[in-house]
């Protein structure tokens, strides 16, 4: 059986990874209908060797596709899913609109599946943080084996996350500075060539950016356990493609780190780099690939139940339209 499949915001940097990821997966597509806004209508993605025209999704029929993947913004998610969903669509939404609502499941394949049994609730299906993402395939064999009490974790995130702009952005200074020119900054609160910004998101109230609170509400929910604690800061980096993240853990019965790299070689989705001097990076290993990479697995030498590692995973990959994707393969498979 083939599927009707829409992608809204399929012009944006996410969208045209999802539809050459489809293509590379070789996803069971009958009729793929790329949507953006008025601005893009009329032009071509390509797909499978054809140019496929984008439509304006103010106008488009949602009855006659099965399958819709959005990811061109929360407010854009906010207006058209509920039509698309209404119309019978099943909805996988990139974007942190509805990812906190308790009847809508946030999903990780590798780690609970299981909660798409309840995607009929409203038809909508949110795919997680790229940052939550990459932790969570890490650290569920953790969870699993020992039980996670607190996360410390520092990210090192590319600016890929943040769209085309934001990669141009990072271009255009970094050519600028390096011909003694001036730069200009809009994608980002500060220049980002030569730069890290600990600032991902906008500022809540407690101080924290949203960024991180994001990686502690959706560890929660994608994890079920409300009770494992999480402390995040999130930081851009002058990396195009490929987050990272220095993760140290609080388990809740000691495990050693030889233990852990035992857990993680066959884990679902990880890669591991169990060599000292083998660990990943943005380049080279994580950036195009699919898997979440682990490396420099240790026990931290300040707390008897400590462990640390370094995870890498693509952002706009696992991070984005592949995980949507295989959440999409899990529903065909089990459910629709
Ligand atoms: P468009 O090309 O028409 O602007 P990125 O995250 O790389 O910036 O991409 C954003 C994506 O979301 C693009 O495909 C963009 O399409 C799409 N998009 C933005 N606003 C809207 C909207 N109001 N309706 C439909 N698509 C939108």
């Amino acid at each position: 059986r083939a599927f009707d499949v829409a992608v809204l915001g399929a012009t944006g940097l996410v969208g045209q990874h999802m539809i050459e990821i489809l293509e590379q997966r070789n996803f069971p597509i009958n009729k793929l209908y790329p949507l953006a806004s008025s601005r893009s209508a009329g032009g071509t993605v390509s797909f499978k060797g054809k140019d496929v025209t984008v439509l304006d999704a103010e106008t488009f029929d949602w009855s006659s596709v099965q399958l819709g993947f959005f990811s061109a913004g929360g407010s854009v998610s906010a207006k058209y899913a509920p039509i698309a969903a209404d119309a019978g669509c099943v909805v996988i939404d990139n974007t942190s609109h509805y990812r906190y609502e308790a009847d809508i499941p946030l999903v990780v394949p590798e780690v609970n599946a299981h909660a798409l049994a309840d995607f009929r609730n409203r038809n909508i299906i949110a795919n997680p943080n790229c940052s939550t993402i990459q932790m969570m395939v890490a650290l569920k064999p953790i969870q699993d084996a020992v039980g996670i009490a607190r996360i410390n974790v520092s990210t090192y995130q590319s600016v890929s996350g943040a769209g085309k702009s934001a990669m141009d952005e990072l271009a255009h200074q970094t050519a600028a500075l390096l011909s003694g020119k001036e730069v200009q900054t809009k994608a980002f609160s500060r220049q980002i060539a030569f730069n890290v910004i600990p600032q991902i998101d906008v500022f809540m109230d407690n101080d924290y950016t949203k960024e991180e609170m994001k990686m502690v509400w959706e560890t929660q929910k994608i994890m079920g356990d409300d009770s494992i604690l999480v402390n995040a800061t999130a930081v851009r980096v002058p990396v195009f493609f490929g987050h990272g993240e220095a993760i140290h853990l609080e388990t809740r019965s000691p495990i050693d780190a030889q233990e852990v790299k035992n857990l993680l070689a066959n884990a679902p989705g990880v890669k591991l780099l169990a060599e000292r001097e083998d660990f990943p990076t943005q380049v080279g290993n994580a950036s195009g690939h699919d898997e979440v990479f682990v490396g420099r697995i240790r026990n931290d030498i300040s707390h008897p139940n400590g462990i640390n590692m370094w995870v890498v995973s693509d952002n706009v990959r696992k991070g984005a339209a592949t995980n949507s994707i295989q959440i999409a393969e899990v529903l065909i498979r089990d459910y629709m």
